[in-house]
């Protein structure tokens, strides 16, 4: 059985987890091994990176950011990502290059090329399978957010502007690339979404 890499992206708030959870479920279902992982800290070195990135008390430049990024990226492909696709694997992923171009790329406005070829070459090149792309009002998002109580991370404390850039970069790229994305409206039921997800997927496996 070949492997497959997929990875979830969206804003804060959007409804990753719960969707990554969903679809874990209903992978298994199928028979498959499914690892499910995250970026930033899917990797043991990858947790320390993770804290710093998103938690450092200090200023961090924005090009430092995205590298943090990418070397908590290169490790954790290297590391866990590939050993897992040449198993045979489904690697279901939080985050991925995506974000780096969406956040930093257009968050933080760096050059969103420069920012891509940072993560292909930390990666050497692996693109997912299929990127599903949780697409949800930013405002709606941050409601989510707040009624979650929780800590609120170095990029989810940014304004709203740098949010709605973020959002608006996610849509460019699926619109860039339409074979790879699927992009979904965030807002209905769970379950609903996550049909929608399954009859992506499904024709794959
Ligand atoms: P995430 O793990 O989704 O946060 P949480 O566990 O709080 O839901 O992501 C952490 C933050 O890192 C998120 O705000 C997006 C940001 N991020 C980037 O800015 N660039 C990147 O390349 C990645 C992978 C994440």
């Amino acid at each position: 059985m070949s492997g497959l890499f997929i990875t979830l992206e969206g804003g804060d708030g959007v409804g990753k987890s719960t969707q990554a959870r969903l679809l874990t479920e209903w992978l298994e279902s199928q028979g498959r091994t499914v690892v499910r992982t995250r970026e930033p800290g899917g990797s043991e070195l990858g947790v320390e990176i993770r804290e710093i990135v998103l938690h450092h008390r200090g200023d961090i430049s924005p090009r430092a950011e995205a590298l943090l990024y990418a070397a908590d990226r290169a490790h954790h492909i290297a590391t866990v990502v590939r050993p897992a696709l040449a198993r045979g694997e489904i690697v279901l992923q939080d985050r991925y290059l995506d974000s780096s171009v969406a956040y930093q790329g257009s968050g933080r406005i760096l050059d969103a090329d420069e920012i891509r070829g940072i993560s292909l070459w930390a990666a050497e090149g692996l693109l997912p399978d299929v990127t599903v792309l949780l697409d949800l009002d930013v405002e709606a998002a941050r409601g989510r957010l707040d009624g979650a109580n929780k800590r609120f991370d170095r990029l989810e404390a940014e304004a709203q502007d740098f949010h709605l850039r973020v959002r608006q970069a996610f849509l460019g790229l699926a619109e860039a690339e339409p074979d790879r994305f699927l992009v979904v409206d965030a807002g209905q039921t769970p379950e609903a979404l996550a049909a929608e997800i399954r009859d992506r997927i499904a024709p794959l496996l």
